[in-house]
């Protein structure tokens, strides 16, 4: 779990890798590193911190080398400190790497190498590649890299620099993204586009157990494939008028419940068109269960798709954490399929499920964001989110934007079963108002604020939803809990807190309570009752016009009527905005909170 950068050309490597770098943050930030190659000259820098602290510094730095690789670190094997972050090197300070990833096999690999002599210097597995390929090199840099990658058990994005075989970065990868940007007379390396997007648009994806070598004299020894376009705007990538990019992402949300849908409606005909589907729709209409993988807010998405799934398209649906799924035994068979669910397409835990159930024979989906991402390479078919870049580490409208299309699906799920055309069309023309809907909410922000400021003395949270809005009381403590660490918070179903949780509930400890007037409307409302009487403070999320809630309990936060099945699109968009404010009334980074990274591409 990291990003990693690298840039071959006659440019001076250097600024450029900063600036790639800074878009890969999200990656992981607890630490930054670079190398650069200036004929027989080398720059090696390593930090612990964020790079964006640094940024200034580093680009004080006049370093003509025109070649160079870069890293920005999520621990996984080794603490935070300068020694473990990347670049890594060999006993003779030739080979110089960088890896997003994790060497499965590292300790008894570093034994064998300790024992052949090998000194090594941090804690890391990335290290014992640096001292493989060492042992390895005979003044070829590839073949080194190859010989070594024989012994790695796995997964891996890895650049390599040798001073011995300069002129070149060697590049391999095994389920880790890696992609080379490719402009006349340069290339890029990167994780993800949004580093290179400024440099070029045109990109070639590694695929797994490819070693690439790139020069800047037009020597490009990939095998042939063909250049793909990014096809996103810098600015997408860019916080514009926020100070964050989670409040611009939250304010994106109206839009991209728009964009999930544009163009996938029928209204008379009441079905909808998902164009990624339909090379699989003939197989669909068979399928008589459903499995939805996902991993943190992605896996709530899917909770909610198992309910809409179920109620309206009549198809039993299971939703399973993408890492436990294949270490179970599921019980599959060749009427199931399974849908991932991922807003980068690169979670390790997701993607290693799909291959699991792939070699299983079964049919696999994808709901993804990122176009050309792992898991949109890897599924048989699916549908994009088309919901833009997302960079803050929280999910925020990649979820609204997921749980739109999962409507969607159910739609065309149902309409192949036994949906009416009047329920489909019923669902879909309630979809449409849903963009306006959200606006309509957003423009509370301001009293969400006051909200958040109200309640930031607290130190625990509860939140409680049922049926549809249980997924969204997860996530909504999800939320808090990542971006506002300082506090805790926990989800649950309304019904069960009675079951348990309730001994936690005084004063001191206020609960959120997502309580539309739904078919649990009552029953949440019994919920309510039983906090109250324990003396819980609660703020309520409720349906436009409810007077009856706002009796019972302290605050409550309006929003628009709409189907129950899609009250979940709305009633998530102001928990996203508390989670928000309160974290920045703690005066934490909401963008990159502790410990985490966004794109977790280790398992
Ligand atoms: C990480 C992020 C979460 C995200 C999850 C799944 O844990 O911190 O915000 O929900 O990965 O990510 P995906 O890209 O698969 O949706």
């Amino acid at each position: 779990m990291c990003g990693i950068v690298g840039y071959i050309g006659k440019k001076p490597a250097l600024p450029i890798l900063v600036s790639g770098l800074k878009r890969l943050e999200y990656r992981g930030y607890d630490s930054f590193g670079f190398f650069a190659l200036d004929k027989n000259e080398h720059f090696l820098l390593k930090k612990v911190g964020k790079i964006s602290e640094w940024e200034k510094n580093l680009l004080d730095i006049s370093f003509a080398g025109n070649l160079g690789i870069g890293h920005t670190r999520w621990a996984t094997t080794g603490a935070v400190t300068q020694a473990n972050a990347h670049p890594h090197f060999d006993c003779h300070n030739n080979i110089f790497l960088v890896h997003n990833g994790i060497m499965e096999n590292y300790e008894q690999v570093k034994n064998k190498l300790i024992k052949e002599g090998h000194n090594f210097l941090s804690e890391t597995d990335t290290e014992v590649f640096c001292h493989l390929i060492e042992k390895y090199f005979q003044g070829n840099l590839e073949e080194a890299v190859k010989q070594a990658l024989r012994e790695v058990r796995g997964n891996y994005g890895i650049a390599v620099i040798s001073k011995k075989d300069p002129n070149k970065i060697v590049l391999a990868k095994f389920g880790a993204p890696l992609l080379v940007g490719v402009s006349k007379d340069e290339y890029f390396v990167a994780s993800d586009p949004s580093a290179m997007v400024s440099y070029t648009r045109q990109i070639i994806n590694l695929d797994d157990n490819e070693v690439a070598v790139i020069s800047p004299d037009n020597h490009f020894l990939l095998k042939e494939k063909p250049l793909e376009q990014i096809d996103w705007e810098i600015q997408e990538a860019e916080k514009n008028d926020y100070s964050h990019f989670m409040l611009k992402e939250i304010f994106e949300e109206p839009d991209v419940i728009q964009e999930a849908i544009r163009g996938r409606m029928e209204l008379d005909k009441g079905i909808a068109r998902l164009g990624g589907l339909e090379q699989a729709r003939e197989r669909l209409s068979k399928i008589e269960n459903f499995i939805l993988l996902g991993c943190g807010t992605a896996r709530y998405a899917a909770m909610t798709g198992e309910c809409m799934f179920e109620e309206y398209a009549q198809l039993p649906t299971k939703t399973e954490i993408a890492s436990e799924f294949r270490y179970r035994k599921p019980v599959l068979n060749k009427n199931t399929a399974i849908l991932a669910v991922s807003q980068s397409g690169e979670t390790a835990d997701t993607l290693e499920a799909v291959k699991e159930a792939k070699r299983k024979g079964i049919l696999a989906l994808g709901l993804v964001n990122m176009v050309g991402s792992s898991i949109s390479r890897e599924t048989d078919a699916g549908v994009y989110n088309r919901a833009g870049v997302e960079i803050g580490v929280a999910a925020t409208k990649s979820f609204v934007s997921q749980l739109s299309i999962l409507a969607l699906m159910t739609v065309y799920l149902g309409r192949q079963r036994e949906m009416s055309m009047v329920t489909g069309r019923r669902i879909l023309e309630e979809m449409k108002k849903l963009p306006d809907f959200a606006r309509k909410i957003l423009s509370q922000a301001d009293y969400i604020k006051e909200l958040a400021k109200k309640y930031s003395n607290y130190r625990n949270f509860y939140f409680l939803g049922r049926k549809y809005n249980y997924p969204i009381a997860l996530e909504g403590a999800l939320k808090l809990k990542e971006i506002a660490w300082k506090v805790h918070a926990e989800g649950n179903a309304g019904g069960e807190i009675k079951h348990g949780s309730l001994a936690l509930i005084d004063e001191s400890f206020p609960t959120l309570c997502i309580c539309p007037t739904d078919s649990v409307y009552d029953k949440m409302k019994n919920a309510i009752g039983e906090v109250k009487s324990r003396k819980g403070k609660i703020l309520a999320v409720v349906t436009e016009g409810n007077e009856e809630i706002k009796n019972m309990v302290e605050d409550v936060i309006y929003i628009p009527k709409t189907l129950e099945m899609l009250t979940p699109i709305l009633s998530v968009i102001p928990l996203h905005l508390f989670s928000a404010y309160l974290a920045l009334e703690l005066g934490l980074d909401i963008d990159k909170p502790r410990n985490l990274a966004k794109s977790v591409t280790v398992e």
